[in-house]
């Protein structure tokens, strides 16, 4: 199917968060955040009175009267309501006036003064705060141990010890963040009881990936009960993660409509977006492996060092693919964080398996040279008959075939393994290979289905973030329902709708589908609605291993004058179930592979450690893979029949497209050029020192 919101979108007639208008135009504030300067210490001081005396400026909300929040908000979110500063960027102060330009003025008259401390925001693997946290995200063990490891090591025929490094990352999708926030009736809200109109409520117009978890974060910040907050998310343009989670820009929306008594809109700048959107935690990977003399793994050790902030424990599941993919008698994965003066990291694309995969990938790669292997077969000589550290049976893996696939394809059996030797003029040349795999699971969603107009209307607070769920789902019910896709009516993006699952994880098609799916069957038992609630479906959802799986192939190019790495050829193979829509898997596919070129080659986070700021916080300085990086770039699937997943027999998409890019990129830089660059990105100066 065509797009459904696709005209809308391309004739400007849908509306972003930003884009609402709230009844006359002249009704409307703006806020615009002031933030921190210093990465640690404490406010001393605020004066805001050059602000005030600005004609147009309504507000300045400070930890000088701080908003009222619930005791119980969530650190990143509870705005104003300390003067101890966590990182350098974070929200201390805001300016609400008549336009954005003169919130944006008055913003920098805002004087603050503070009592700085030292501060820390490098990772290191030697960093004495360094700990083992109680699980990492969302609940995985943080250690996991089986067999003799050091005598699988010791006794190996062939053994590597190597480490990697990934950078901060930033996602940067093509919509800011933004809010609106509009606090219906005449009160204000506030919740205390002084009868100022505490029984209104909220609509915020929000960029988010989920509208009812949005809803129920913002209430909770506020204090106030879910059913008073209504949030809208009709369209988003792109997410990767940073919106899956309820940003400080919409809380300071609300708070800031509710200082003024009129509809506030925040609408945050490419370069607040960095420390206030989340970020992929860096991440130091040590990897060992030991084989004996055919290739088979004795041991594997994945031992992972990341950060997380002073205020909130985010522990990123880094090794967690490595308990996934390989048999091997003996296995350690473990995870420390810590905490240091920098924002909390967040979701991006893959969280855990994007750059633990690059490790463990890159590491398969070398251990197949130093047993003079080829590094696909060392893989499927490796392939697991049960999923290694749970010993559960896998509702269904084709990573082999993946492999075996994209060789042909790609024209792997021509190969010759020697690095360095091939060249085309200045360029040298080469190939790498990497597999993929992303978790296949679902969460409970509830969903809605009436027969209306002659046709079909489902309900279900779902998220287009730009993915095309909402014709995914259309094609759904309309195979649910047995009519023709131009007769049903898909409504998403509004936590008025059934309450459904968050765009991440790559779980959106299999929770909302199994929702929608059943909400549908409901309706032709009952006649004219029907409803659903997968809460008790997905609870049955044990017992097997769930994940799609894939194989990446790359082709690259290095000028031995500057070290650019061009890469002419990308190619990924995938099992992932099955394929709702043909055109938007691909389309997820290729765009996560693109991600994954640019983590290769360009993204990288730079903090400087003297002022704890973000530095290259901008897209002329952060760079992304763009149409003239992308040469040849596919990506195909095989037919998988899994009856263990959910009615569409769909695994996610969403993500695993950029696990493996990396690796095969850099397993083909080495191949290209014999050198093996360990820390990402891999950019020319690497290259050429
Ligand atoms: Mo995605 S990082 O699961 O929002």
């Amino acid at each position: 199917m065509n797009r459904i919101e696709g005209p809308d979108k391309v004739t400007g007639r849908a509306r972003y968060a930003a884009e609402y208008p709230a009844g006359p135009a002249d009704s409307i504030a703006y806020a615009y955040p002031v933030q921190s300067v210093i990465a640690r210490g404490r406010i001393e001081s605020i004066d805001a009175a050059a602000a005030l005396a600005m004609p147009g400026v309504l507000a300045v909300l400070s930890s000088d009267d701080p908003p009222a929040l619930s005791p119980d908000a969530e650190p990143e979110l509870a705005l104003f309501q300390t003067r101890q500063v966590a990182y350098c960027g974070q929200a201390v102060a805001a300016v609400v006036a008549e336009s954005l330009e003169t919130a944006r003025a008055a913003a920098r008259e805002v004087r603050i003064t503070y009592r700085p401390e030292p501060h820390d925001v490098q990772l290191r693997t030697d960093h004495p705060g360094l700990y083992t946290p109680e699980k990492v995200n969302p609940a995985f063990p943080s250690v996991t141990e089986h067999g003799d490891l050091p005598g699988g090591l010791a006794g190996a025929a062939v053994s590597i010890d190597v480490t990697y490094a990934t950078p901060t990352e930033h996602n940067n999708p093509m919509e800011p963040h933004a809010a609106m926030a509009v606090w219906t009736g005449h009160g204000n809200g506030d919740g205390d009881g002084d009868g100022d109109g505490d029984g209104d409520g909220l609509t915020i117009y929000d960029s988010t990936q989920g509208a009812s978890f949005d809803r129920d974060a913002i209430a909770a910040t506020l204090g106030l009960s879910s059913d008073r907050v209504r949030v809208i998310s009709r369209h988003v343009g792109g997410g990767f993660g940073s919106k899956g989670t309820t940003r400080p820009h919409a809380i300071l929306a609300a708070v800031a409509a509710r200082a003024v008594g009129r509809p506030v809109k925040v609408a945050l700048t490419r370069q607040q977006m960095f420390p206030m959107t989340g970020y992929r935690t860096p991440t130091i990977q040590r990897l060992r492996l030991g084989a004996d003399s055919g290739g088979r793994l004795t041991a594997i050790a994945h031992d992972v060092a990341e950060q997380t902030s002073t205020l909130v424990e985010f522990a990123e599941q880094t090794a967690t693919p490595t308990r996934v993919m390989y048999g091997a008698p003996a296995m350690r994965t473990s995870h420390r964080v810590v905490r240091l003066d920098v924002p909390t990291p967040a979701w991006m694309r893959a969280p855990g398996e994007c750059p633990g995969m690059f490790a463990l990938e890159s590491a398969m790669d070398e251990l197949a040279i130093a047993a003079g292997m080829d590094p696909v077969e060392l893989r499927v000589i490796n392939e697991p008959r049960t999923e290694p550290v749970s010993g559960l049976p896998f509702s269904s893996r084709n990573l082999v075939a993946c492999l075996r696939e994209g060789a042909r394809r790609f024209g792997w059996d021509r190969r010759d393994p020697s690095p360095g030797i091939r060249s085309d003029g200045r360029w040298l040349t080469g190939t790498g290979v990497a597999a993929s795999t992303y978790p296949a699971r679902r969460m409970p969603s509830q969903a809605e289905a009436t027969k209306q107009d002659g046709g079909f209307v489902v309900r279900i607070a779902a998220a287009d973030i730009g993915t095309g769920a909402r014709t995914a789902l259309t094609a759904i019910a309309a195979e649910a329902l047995d009519a023709p896709a131009d007769r049903v009516r898909v409504e998403v993006g509004d936590s008025s709708l059934p309450r459904a699952m968050v765009a991440g994880g790559s779980m959106g098609t299999a929770s909302w589908g199994s929702a929608v799916v059943k909400a549908c069957e409901d309706l032709l038992k009952n006649g004219s609605e029907g409803a659903a609630d997968t809460t008790e479906d997905v609870r049955g959802d044990q017992g097997f291993a769930r994940h799609a799986f894939g194989a990446q192939f790359a082709e690259v190019r290095v000028d031995i004058e500057t070290g650019e790495v061009r890469v002419p050829r990308l190619l990924g193979v995938f099992a992932a179930g099955r394929i709702i829509d043909p055109t938007l898997a691909r389309s997820q596919l290729i765009g996560g592979m693109t991600m994954g070129l640019g983590m290769a080659l360009m993204e990288e986070t730079v903090i400087d450690t003297a002022t704890g700021d973000f530095l290259n916080h901008d897209l002329a300085q952060y760079h992304v893979a763009a149409c003239a990086d992308v040469q040849d770039i596919d990506a195909v699937w095989l037919d998988e029949e899994d009856q263990h997943l959910n009615p569409m027999g769909a695994k996610g998409i969403g993500e695993i497209g950029i696990v493996g890019t990396a690796a095969a990129i850099g397993n083909a830089v080495y191949h290209a050029t014999g050198r093996r660059i360990r820390d990402l990105p891999i950019t020319p100066a690497k290259l050429l020192s």
